[in-house]
């Protein structure tokens, strides 16, 4: 269905696996359409309620945007690329279904970026991430420069813009970028753990947590406000009725999503 991801849909959480182990995963304009496409997919099929993104074999999640798809490019199709870039990750962390990055292996450049697009990280021991790309000439395109200030402060995520040097799974796990450091034995199974106990939750309520984190960083809102109105919604849904009154009732929740 994909020319470049495997995906596999058990219990309503859906695997994608980008799949281009000869180049390590690296990210070329058709995984970048493949992305967009699947990301389609997850925002309408009901049935997905979850989503784990990782890379093929056990050396590399993402190593970076396809450095061979740069080369002849002018400013306005450099730009164009960051544009297209930023849409997809956009829609990755504004999709109102968890999305978390099992990062095995290189997550360098567009891959740290894809993982920081990710509502949360989990890692192997073998992971490294960084923003190499200044060993290019380059900046990061895909919203690094953004989602790397936020996720561990401008110290030190200037320090590896500027040195483009990489960081291991412990540092990682240290400065806040990645939540939880497993082997790869684990790695899936741990997401899958984390995902499935979110999706015994109110899928609109899980909604309304993604939306009012994301507003933290848009200047454009005012996230207390953004929170009112999330809070307000629930009131609207069959799922916070039936979770007050289970809890009243002293029974689990059956909810419906709506
Ligand atoms: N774009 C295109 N091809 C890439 C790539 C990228 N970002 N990263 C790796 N590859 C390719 C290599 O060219 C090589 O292809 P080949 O076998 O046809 O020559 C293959 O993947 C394996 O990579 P290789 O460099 O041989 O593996 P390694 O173990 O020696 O090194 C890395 C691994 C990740 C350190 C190294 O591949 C690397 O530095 N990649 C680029 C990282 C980067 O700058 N990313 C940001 C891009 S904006």
């Amino acid at each position: 269905m994909y020319n470049t991801l495997l995906t596999s849909l058990e219990n309503n959480i859906l695997l994608v696996t980008i799949n281009r182990p000869d180049k390590l995963n690296a990210l070329n304009q058709q995984v970048m359409q493949d992305l967009d496409k699947v990301l389609n997919e997850i925002y309408e099929n009901k049935n997905i309620k979850s989503v784990i993104i990782t890379g093929s074999g056990n050396k590399s999640f993402v190593a970076g945007a396809d450095i061979g798809e740069f080369v002849g490019a002018t400013n306005e199709q450099g730009k164009l690329l960051a544009m297209n870039g930023q849409t997809i990750f956009s829609k990755i962390e504004n999709c109102p279904k968890p999305i978390v990055a099992a990062v095995n292996g290189f997550a360098l450049g567009g891959g740290c970026e894809l993982a920081m697009s990710c509502h949360f990280r989990i890692a192997t021991e073998n992971a490294k991430f960084g923003q190499p790309e200044v060993n290019l000439g380059l900046i990061p395109g895909y919203g690094g420069t953004q989602r790397l200030v936020q996720l561990i402060g401008k110290g030190r995520a200037l320090e590896l813009l500027m040195t483009g040097n990489m960081v291991d799974a412990t540092s990682a796990l240290q400065f806040g970028l990645i939540n939880h450091l497993v082997s790869q034995e684990e790695l899936i199974p741990k997401a899958i753990q984390i995902l499935t106990t979110i999706n015994n939750k109110a899928p609109l309520a899980v909604a309304g947590c993604i939306t009012a984190a994301n507003a933290v960083f848009d200047e454009k809102q005012n996230g207390f406000l953004t929170e009112i109105e999330e809070f307000g919604k629930c009131f609207d849904t069959a799922d916070m009725k039936e979770g007050t009154s289970a809890f009243l009732e002293k029974r689990k929740p059956n909810f419906c999503g709506c």
